[in-house]
Protein backbone atom coordinates (compact mmCIF):
# COMPACT_ATOMS: atom_id res chain seq x y z
CA UNK A 1 0.00 0.00 0.00
CA UNK A 2 1.71 3.26 -0.77
CA UNK A 3 1.74 6.36 1.21
CA UNK A 4 -1.06 8.45 1.05
CA UNK A 5 -2.12 11.55 3.02
CA UNK A 6 -6.08 11.75 3.66
CA UNK A 7 -8.08 13.92 4.82
CA UNK A 8 -11.51 13.17 7.11
CA UNK A 9 -13.94 15.89 7.53
CA UNK A 10 -16.34 15.38 10.41
CA UNK A 11 -14.10 12.79 12.11
CA UNK A 12 -15.63 13.20 15.49
CA UNK A 13 -18.90 12.67 14.36
CA UNK A 14 -20.83 10.09 14.41
CA UNK A 15 -20.02 8.62 11.06
CA UNK A 16 -17.28 10.04 10.32
CA UNK A 17 -15.46 8.61 13.85
CA UNK A 18 -16.22 5.54 12.38
CA UNK A 19 -14.27 6.20 9.07
CA UNK A 20 -11.71 7.34 10.90
CA UNK A 21 -11.11 4.64 13.35
CA UNK A 22 -11.15 2.00 10.17
CA UNK A 23 -8.83 4.25 8.43
CA UNK A 24 -6.18 4.60 10.88
CA UNK A 25 -6.25 0.40 11.84
CA UNK A 26 -6.57 -0.75 8.36
CA UNK A 27 -4.18 1.35 6.32
CA UNK A 28 -0.47 2.02 9.02
CA UNK A 29 0.86 3.46 5.35
CA UNK A 30 -1.76 6.27 5.40
CA UNK A 31 -1.59 9.78 7.32
CA UNK A 32 -5.04 9.76 8.68
CA UNK A 33 -5.45 13.66 9.40
CA UNK A 34 -9.26 14.28 11.27
CA UNK A 35 -10.82 17.60 10.98
CA UNK A 36 -13.76 18.68 12.68
CA UNK A 37 -14.63 22.08 13.48
CA UNK A 38 -16.20 20.38 16.99
CA UNK A 39 -19.62 21.44 16.78
CA UNK A 40 -22.00 20.46 19.39
CA UNK A 41 -22.27 16.98 17.37
CA UNK A 42 -18.45 16.42 17.37
CA UNK A 43 -17.26 14.27 20.66
CA UNK A 44 -13.17 13.58 20.29
CA UNK A 45 -14.03 11.03 22.91
CA UNK A 46 -15.79 8.94 19.88
CA UNK A 47 -11.79 8.75 18.95
CA UNK A 48 -10.12 7.51 22.43
CA UNK A 49 -8.68 4.25 21.28
CA UNK A 50 -6.81 5.40 18.56
CA UNK A 51 -6.00 8.95 19.30
CA UNK A 52 -2.29 8.49 19.73
CA UNK A 53 -1.79 6.36 16.99
CA UNK A 54 1.07 7.97 14.95
CA UNK A 55 -0.70 7.40 11.33
CA UNK A 56 -3.48 9.98 13.04
CA UNK A 57 -3.80 13.42 13.73
CA UNK A 58 -6.43 15.57 14.79
CA UNK A 59 -6.96 19.28 13.26
CA UNK A 60 -9.58 21.75 14.84
CA UNK A 61 -10.83 24.39 11.71
CA UNK A 62 -14.16 25.09 9.87
CA UNK A 63 -14.49 24.10 6.63
CA UNK A 64 -15.74 26.92 5.64
CA UNK A 65 -13.05 29.04 6.20
CA UNK A 66 -11.13 29.32 3.02
CA UNK A 67 -7.80 30.62 3.76
CA UNK A 68 -7.68 27.61 6.53
CA UNK A 69 -8.62 24.96 4.39
CA UNK A 70 -5.68 25.92 1.90
CA UNK A 71 -3.24 26.14 4.66
CA UNK A 72 -4.35 22.64 5.93
CA UNK A 73 -4.63 21.20 2.32
CA UNK A 74 -1.31 21.84 1.34
CA UNK A 75 1.29 21.96 4.67
CA UNK A 76 -0.27 18.35 4.79
CA UNK A 77 0.21 17.65 1.13
CA UNK A 78 -3.29 16.00 0.93
CA UNK A 79 -3.84 13.25 -1.42
CA UNK A 80 -7.17 12.41 -0.82
CA UNK A 81 -10.28 13.85 0.51
CA UNK A 82 -13.48 12.38 2.23
CA UNK A 83 -16.11 14.94 3.28
CA UNK A 84 -18.45 14.02 6.03
CA UNK A 85 -18.43 17.25 7.98
CA UNK A 86 -21.70 18.32 7.84
CA UNK A 87 -24.87 19.74 9.81
CA UNK A 88 -26.88 16.40 9.77
CA UNK A 89 -30.14 17.23 11.94
CA UNK A 90 -33.20 17.94 9.68
CA UNK A 91 -35.11 19.37 13.14
CA UNK A 92 -32.15 21.70 13.74
CA UNK A 93 -32.21 22.50 9.75
CA UNK A 94 -35.70 23.80 10.48
CA UNK A 95 -35.24 25.69 13.24
CA UNK A 96 -31.91 27.51 12.05
CA UNK A 97 -31.48 26.84 7.99
CA UNK A 98 -28.81 29.39 7.68
CA UNK A 99 -26.18 27.40 10.00
CA UNK A 100 -27.09 24.25 7.38
CA UNK A 101 -26.06 26.33 4.12
CA UNK A 102 -23.09 27.75 5.71
CA UNK A 103 -20.98 24.81 6.50
CA UNK A 104 -23.16 22.32 4.19
CA UNK A 105 -22.98 24.69 0.93
CA UNK A 106 -20.30 27.32 1.37
CA UNK A 107 -18.42 24.83 3.75
CA UNK A 108 -18.11 22.31 1.05
CA UNK A 109 -17.12 24.45 -1.50
CA UNK A 110 -14.47 26.27 0.42
CA UNK A 111 -12.86 22.64 0.74
CA UNK A 112 -13.11 21.97 -3.13
CA UNK A 113 -11.82 25.28 -4.03
CA UNK A 114 -8.55 24.44 -2.04
CA UNK A 115 -7.95 21.22 -3.08
CA UNK A 116 -8.40 22.06 -6.49
CA UNK A 117 -5.67 24.94 -5.93
CA UNK A 118 -3.39 22.92 -4.20
CA UNK A 119 -3.41 19.75 -6.84
CA UNK A 120 -3.50 22.32 -9.80
CA UNK A 121 0.48 22.87 -8.38
CA UNK A 122 1.69 19.44 -8.05
CA UNK A 123 3.26 18.41 -11.17
CA UNK A 124 1.10 15.46 -11.38
CA UNK A 125 -2.32 17.40 -10.82
CA UNK A 126 -5.27 15.24 -10.34
CA UNK A 127 -3.52 11.94 -10.49
CA UNK A 128 -4.06 9.45 -7.93
CA UNK A 129 -6.45 12.04 -5.84
CA UNK A 130 -9.70 11.89 -5.37
CA UNK A 131 -12.52 14.02 -3.23
CA UNK A 132 -14.98 11.88 -1.79
CA UNK A 133 -18.22 13.43 -0.90
CA UNK A 134 -20.63 11.65 1.47
CA UNK A 135 -24.17 12.60 1.20
CA UNK A 136 -27.50 11.53 2.20
CA UNK A 137 -31.03 10.12 0.58
CA UNK A 138 -33.22 12.69 1.31
CA UNK A 139 -31.45 14.85 -1.48
CA UNK A 140 -34.32 12.76 -3.58
CA UNK A 141 -37.17 13.59 -1.77
CA UNK A 142 -39.96 11.42 -0.34
CA UNK A 143 -41.28 8.29 -1.50
CA UNK A 144 -45.04 7.02 -1.03
CA UNK A 145 -46.26 4.65 1.32
CA UNK A 146 -48.41 2.66 -0.86
CA UNK A 147 -47.80 -0.76 1.39
CA UNK A 148 -48.64 0.57 4.35
CA UNK A 149 -48.36 -2.81 5.76
CA UNK A 150 -44.98 -3.98 3.86
CA UNK A 151 -45.14 -6.25 1.08
CA UNK A 152 -41.97 -8.71 1.04
CA UNK A 153 -38.97 -6.53 -0.06
CA UNK A 154 -38.14 -7.30 -3.75
CA UNK A 155 -34.33 -7.10 -3.12
CA UNK A 156 -32.05 -10.26 -1.74
CA UNK A 157 -29.23 -9.83 0.31
CA UNK A 158 -26.70 -12.62 2.17
CA UNK A 159 -27.72 -10.44 5.55
CA UNK A 160 -31.25 -9.93 5.18
CA UNK A 161 -33.29 -10.59 8.20
CA UNK A 162 -35.96 -13.66 7.84
CA UNK A 163 -38.46 -12.08 10.12
CA UNK A 164 -38.87 -9.04 8.52
CA UNK A 165 -37.64 -8.06 4.86
CA UNK A 166 -40.37 -5.85 3.75
CA UNK A 167 -40.70 -2.59 1.18
CA UNK A 168 -43.36 -0.56 2.34
CA UNK A 169 -44.13 1.20 -1.41
CA UNK A 170 -43.12 0.34 -5.09
CA UNK A 171 -40.54 2.96 -5.33
CA UNK A 172 -37.21 2.92 -4.70
CA UNK A 173 -34.00 5.63 -4.71
CA UNK A 174 -32.39 4.71 -7.37
CA UNK A 175 -28.61 6.78 -8.77
CA UNK A 176 -30.68 8.06 -11.39
CA UNK A 177 -33.68 9.59 -9.43
CA UNK A 178 -34.03 13.11 -9.96
CA UNK A 179 -32.84 15.48 -7.00
CA UNK A 180 -36.13 17.18 -5.15
CA UNK A 181 -35.02 17.99 -1.71
CA UNK A 182 -37.53 19.20 1.06
CA UNK A 183 -35.79 20.12 4.33
CA UNK A 184 -33.66 22.93 4.79
CA UNK A 185 -31.06 20.12 5.51
CA UNK A 186 -31.34 18.04 2.30
CA UNK A 187 -31.54 20.98 0.35
CA UNK A 188 -28.24 22.15 1.61
CA UNK A 189 -27.13 18.62 1.17
CA UNK A 190 -28.45 18.73 -2.22
CA UNK A 191 -26.36 21.82 -2.85
CA UNK A 192 -23.47 20.63 -2.12
CA UNK A 193 -23.78 17.35 -4.11
CA UNK A 194 -24.24 19.76 -7.27
CA UNK A 195 -21.26 21.58 -6.34
CA UNK A 196 -19.11 18.35 -5.88
CA UNK A 197 -19.77 17.50 -9.24
CA UNK A 198 -19.80 20.66 -10.96
CA UNK A 199 -15.92 20.97 -10.15
CA UNK A 200 -15.47 17.64 -11.84
CA UNK A 201 -17.51 18.78 -14.97
CA UNK A 202 -15.75 22.05 -14.74
CA UNK A 203 -12.30 21.80 -14.15
CA UNK A 204 -11.87 17.77 -14.48
CA UNK A 205 -11.35 17.03 -10.66
CA UNK A 206 -11.57 13.99 -9.56
CA UNK A 207 -15.05 13.93 -7.99
CA UNK A 208 -17.05 11.16 -6.37
CA UNK A 209 -20.78 10.99 -4.47
CA UNK A 210 -22.47 8.76 -2.48
CA UNK A 211 -26.10 8.86 -0.90
CA UNK A 212 -26.49 6.92 2.20
CA UNK A 213 -29.64 5.87 3.92
CA UNK A 214 -30.12 6.04 8.03
CA UNK A 215 -27.06 5.23 9.69
CA UNK A 216 -27.47 3.98 13.44
CA UNK A 217 -24.88 2.29 16.14
CA UNK A 218 -22.53 3.58 18.32
CA UNK A 219 -21.78 7.23 19.11
CA UNK A 220 -24.58 8.92 17.68
CA UNK A 221 -25.67 11.54 18.92
CA UNK A 222 -28.44 11.59 21.05
CA UNK A 223 -30.72 13.45 19.46
CA UNK A 224 -31.28 10.91 16.99
CA UNK A 225 -33.81 8.63 16.57
CA UNK A 226 -32.39 5.83 17.95
CA UNK A 227 -29.75 6.87 20.53
CA UNK A 228 -32.13 9.57 22.27
CA UNK A 229 -34.90 6.74 22.35
CA UNK A 230 -32.54 4.14 24.10
CA UNK A 231 -31.52 6.72 26.40
CA UNK A 232 -35.17 8.08 27.40
CA UNK A 233 -35.91 4.41 27.95
CA UNK A 234 -33.11 4.00 30.38
CA UNK A 235 -34.33 7.12 32.36
CA UNK A 236 -37.97 6.34 32.05
CA UNK A 237 -38.73 9.56 29.94
CA UNK A 238 -41.68 9.96 27.23
CA UNK A 239 -40.40 8.64 23.92
CA UNK A 240 -42.12 11.89 21.56
CA UNK A 241 -43.06 9.64 18.10
CA UNK A 242 -43.68 12.03 15.20
CA UNK A 243 -47.33 12.46 13.65
CA UNK A 244 -48.72 9.00 13.33
CA UNK A 245 -44.92 6.65 13.53
CA UNK A 246 -45.65 5.50 10.30
CA UNK A 247 -42.93 7.22 8.24
CA UNK A 248 -40.28 4.79 7.23
CA UNK A 249 -36.67 4.80 7.06
CA UNK A 250 -33.99 2.51 6.05
CA UNK A 251 -31.49 1.25 8.01
CA UNK A 252 -28.03 0.69 7.90
CA UNK A 253 -25.50 -0.30 10.23
CA UNK A 254 -22.68 2.20 11.05
CA UNK A 255 -19.71 -0.08 10.37
CA UNK A 256 -21.30 -1.43 7.19
CA UNK A 257 -21.67 2.33 5.39
CA UNK A 258 -17.59 3.04 7.15
CA UNK A 259 -16.94 -0.62 4.70
CA UNK A 260 -18.56 0.70 1.71
CA UNK A 261 -16.75 4.35 2.26
CA UNK A 262 -13.84 2.57 2.30
CA UNK A 263 -14.43 0.11 -0.61
CA UNK A 264 -15.90 3.25 -2.82
CA UNK A 265 -12.70 5.37 -1.85
CA UNK A 266 -10.27 2.42 -3.07
CA UNK A 267 -12.54 1.04 -5.89
CA UNK A 268 -15.17 2.83 -7.17
CA UNK A 269 -15.48 5.11 -10.28
CA UNK A 270 -14.50 8.81 -10.45
CA UNK A 271 -17.29 10.98 -11.15
CA UNK A 272 -20.02 8.22 -10.39
CA UNK A 273 -22.60 7.95 -7.65
CA UNK A 274 -23.39 5.19 -5.72
CA UNK A 275 -26.29 4.46 -3.40
CA UNK A 276 -25.91 2.96 -0.05
CA UNK A 277 -28.51 1.38 1.94
CA UNK A 278 -29.80 -1.11 4.57
CA UNK A 279 -32.04 -3.07 2.05
CA UNK A 280 -33.62 -2.53 5.67
CA UNK A 281 -37.32 -0.48 5.93
CA UNK A 282 -38.97 -0.37 8.76
CA UNK A 283 -42.11 1.70 9.92
CA UNK A 284 -40.72 4.27 12.73
CA UNK A 285 -43.43 2.62 14.94
CA UNK A 286 -42.80 -0.57 14.33
CA UNK A 287 -38.81 0.36 14.86
CA UNK A 288 -39.18 2.08 17.92
CA UNK A 289 -41.59 -1.29 19.48
CA UNK A 290 -37.88 -3.36 18.62
CA UNK A 291 -36.25 -0.74 20.69
CA UNK A 292 -37.90 -0.90 23.68
CA UNK A 293 -38.11 -4.45 23.85
CA UNK A 294 -34.50 -4.94 23.36
CA UNK A 295 -34.14 -2.35 25.93
CA UNK A 296 -36.45 -3.67 28.39
CA UNK A 297 -34.97 -7.22 28.11
CA UNK A 298 -31.49 -5.88 28.44
CA UNK A 299 -32.53 -3.71 31.89
CA UNK A 300 -34.21 -6.66 33.25
CA UNK A 301 -37.46 -5.02 33.05
CA UNK A 302 -41.31 -7.35 32.29
CA UNK A 303 -41.77 -7.48 28.08
CA UNK A 304 -43.91 -4.77 27.24
CA UNK A 305 -42.67 -2.31 30.19
CA UNK A 306 -41.65 0.73 28.76
CA UNK A 307 -44.46 0.76 25.44
CA UNK A 308 -46.30 3.15 27.95
CA UNK A 309 -43.67 5.63 27.35
CA UNK A 310 -44.58 6.02 23.52
CA UNK A 311 -45.83 9.38 23.46
CA UNK A 312 -47.02 11.42 19.81
CA UNK A 313 -46.76 14.42 19.50
CA UNK A 314 -46.77 17.19 16.57
CA UNK A 315 -45.36 16.22 12.92
CA UNK A 316 -42.48 17.16 11.65
CA UNK A 317 -42.63 19.76 9.44
CA UNK A 318 -42.11 18.44 5.86
CA UNK A 319 -41.63 15.01 7.05
CA UNK A 320 -41.17 13.10 4.45
CA UNK A 321 -42.52 9.92 4.16
CA UNK A 322 -40.54 7.05 2.72
CA UNK A 323 -37.13 6.47 2.11
CA UNK A 324 -35.77 3.47 0.30
CA UNK A 325 -32.71 3.01 -0.91
CA UNK A 326 -31.76 0.70 -4.14
CA UNK A 327 -28.12 -0.01 -3.98
CA UNK A 328 -27.82 -2.80 -6.22
CA UNK A 329 -25.46 -0.30 -8.26
CA UNK A 330 -23.02 -1.14 -5.34
CA UNK A 331 -23.68 -4.52 -4.98
CA UNK A 332 -23.34 -5.68 -8.64
CA UNK A 333 -20.37 -3.19 -9.11
CA UNK A 334 -18.03 -3.68 -6.45
CA UNK A 335 -19.60 -6.68 -4.46
CA UNK A 336 -20.81 -4.84 -1.35
CA UNK A 337 -23.70 -5.68 1.19
CA UNK A 338 -24.45 -5.14 4.75
CA UNK A 339 -22.93 -7.61 7.03
CA UNK A 340 -25.59 -7.39 9.85
CA UNK A 341 -28.89 -8.76 10.30
CA UNK A 342 -30.98 -5.76 11.56
CA UNK A 343 -31.88 -7.64 14.27
CA UNK A 344 -28.16 -8.28 15.30
CA UNK A 345 -27.05 -4.77 14.71
CA UNK A 346 -29.92 -3.37 16.77
CA UNK A 347 -28.64 -5.91 19.49
CA UNK A 348 -25.28 -4.72 19.44
CA UNK A 349 -26.57 -1.44 19.52
CA UNK A 350 -28.78 -1.20 22.42
CA UNK A 351 -26.01 -3.43 24.48
CA UNK A 352 -23.23 -0.36 23.53
CA UNK A 353 -25.33 2.66 24.64
CA UNK A 354 -26.61 0.82 27.71
CA UNK A 355 -22.78 -0.44 28.72
CA UNK A 356 -21.29 2.97 27.93
CA UNK A 357 -23.62 5.32 30.27
CA UNK A 358 -20.42 7.34 30.98
CA UNK A 359 -20.03 8.23 27.38
CA UNK A 360 -23.90 9.17 27.36
CA UNK A 361 -23.92 10.99 30.47
CA UNK A 362 -21.03 12.94 28.96
CA UNK A 363 -23.12 14.29 26.60
CA UNK A 364 -25.95 15.14 28.54
CA UNK A 365 -24.05 16.75 30.92
CA UNK A 366 -22.04 18.90 28.05
CA UNK A 367 -18.65 17.48 29.55
CA UNK A 368 -18.01 16.04 26.43
CA UNK A 369 -17.19 19.79 25.35
CA UNK A 370 -14.48 19.81 27.43
CA UNK A 371 -12.75 16.79 25.63
CA UNK A 372 -10.11 18.69 23.30
CA UNK A 373 -9.24 21.37 25.91
CA UNK A 374 -8.19 18.25 28.55
CA UNK A 375 -6.79 16.36 25.57
CA UNK A 376 -5.38 18.49 23.23
CA UNK A 377 -4.57 21.99 23.99
CA UNK A 378 -1.06 20.92 25.66
CA UNK A 379 0.07 19.23 22.92
P1 LIG B 1 -22.79 14.26 12.86
O1 LIG B 1 -23.68 15.43 13.05
O2 LIG B 1 -22.77 13.18 13.89
O3 LIG B 1 -21.27 14.76 12.70
C1 LIG B 1 -20.93 15.88 11.92
C2 LIG B 1 -19.51 16.28 12.28
O4 LIG B 1 -19.16 17.42 11.45
C3 LIG B 1 -19.34 16.73 13.73
O5 LIG B 1 -18.19 16.14 14.29
C4 LIG B 1 -19.19 18.25 13.64
O6 LIG B 1 -18.38 18.80 14.66
C5 LIG B 1 -18.55 18.40 12.27
N1 LIG B 1 -18.81 19.73 11.68
C6 LIG B 1 -19.99 20.37 11.61
N2 LIG B 1 -19.81 21.59 11.04
C7 LIG B 1 -18.50 21.70 10.73
C8 LIG B 1 -17.70 22.71 10.12
N3 LIG B 1 -18.25 23.87 9.72
N4 LIG B 1 -16.39 22.48 9.94
C9 LIG B 1 -15.82 21.31 10.36
N5 LIG B 1 -16.52 20.33 10.97
C10 LIG B 1 -17.84 20.52 11.15
O7 LIG B 1 -23.15 13.68 11.42
P2 LIG B 1 -23.20 12.18 10.90
O8 LIG B 1 -24.53 11.62 11.19
O9 LIG B 1 -21.99 11.48 11.30
O10 LIG B 1 -23.14 12.45 9.33
C11 LIG B 1 -21.91 12.59 8.67
C12 LIG B 1 -22.16 12.87 7.20
O11 LIG B 1 -22.89 11.79 6.62
C13 LIG B 1 -22.97 14.12 6.93
O12 LIG B 1 -22.44 14.72 5.77
C14 LIG B 1 -24.37 13.60 6.68
O13 LIG B 1 -25.07 14.47 5.80
C15 LIG B 1 -24.08 12.28 6.02
N6 LIG B 1 -25.10 11.23 6.21
C16 LIG B 1 -25.54 10.92 7.46
C17 LIG B 1 -26.45 9.86 7.62
C18 LIG B 1 -26.94 9.45 8.98
O14 LIG B 1 -27.84 8.62 9.07
N7 LIG B 1 -26.41 9.95 10.08
C19 LIG B 1 -26.92 9.18 6.49
C20 LIG B 1 -26.44 9.55 5.23
C21 LIG B 1 -25.53 10.57 5.10
O1 LIG C 1 -31.72 9.30 5.52
C1 LIG C 1 -30.46 9.73 5.92
C2 LIG C 1 -30.61 10.78 7.00
O2 LIG C 1 -30.99 10.11 8.18
C3 LIG C 1 -29.34 11.57 7.24
O3 LIG C 1 -29.00 12.29 6.07
C4 LIG C 1 -29.50 12.54 8.42
O4 LIG C 1 -28.29 13.20 8.68
C5 LIG C 1 -29.93 11.73 9.63
O5 LIG C 1 -30.17 12.60 10.72
C6 LIG C 1 -31.18 10.90 9.33
O6 LIG C 1 -32.33 11.77 9.16
P1 LIG C 1 -33.76 11.41 9.79
O7 LIG C 1 -34.53 12.66 9.91
O8 LIG C 1 -34.39 10.28 9.05
O9 LIG C 1 -33.29 10.86 11.24
P2 LIG C 1 -33.87 11.08 12.72
O10 LIG C 1 -33.14 10.13 13.60
O11 LIG C 1 -33.92 12.50 13.09
O12 LIG C 1 -35.37 10.57 12.58
C7 LIG C 1 -35.68 9.26 12.14
C8 LIG C 1 -37.20 9.16 12.03
O13 LIG C 1 -37.77 9.22 13.35
C9 LIG C 1 -37.84 10.29 11.26
O14 LIG C 1 -38.95 9.81 10.54
C10 LIG C 1 -38.31 11.26 12.34
C11 LIG C 1 -38.66 10.34 13.50
N1 LIG C 1 -38.43 10.88 14.85
C12 LIG C 1 -37.21 11.43 15.14
C13 LIG C 1 -36.93 11.94 16.39
C14 LIG C 1 -35.59 12.56 16.69
C15 LIG C 1 -39.42 10.80 15.82
O15 LIG C 1 -40.52 10.26 15.57
N2 LIG C 1 -39.14 11.32 17.06
C16 LIG C 1 -37.95 11.89 17.39
O16 LIG C 1 -37.78 12.36 18.54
Amino acid sequence: MNHKNILITGGAGFIGSHVVRLFVNKYPDYHIFNLDKLTYAGNLANLKDIEDRPNYTFVKADIADLDEMRRIIKDNKIDGIIHLAAESHVDRSIKDPFTFARTNVMGTLALLQAAKEYWDTLPEKYEGKLFYHISTDEVYGALELTNPEGVESPFTTTASSSQHHLAFGTEFFLETTKYNPHSPYSASKASSDHFVRAYHDTYGMPTLVTNCSNNYGPYQFPEKLIPLFINNIRHGKPLPVYGKGENVRDWLFVEDHARAIDLIFHKGKVAETYNIGGFNEWKNIDLIKVIIKTVDRLLGNPEGHSEKLITYVTDRLGHDMRYAIDSRKLQRELGWEPSLQFEEGIEKTVRWYLDNQEWMDHITSGAYQQYYDDMYSNR
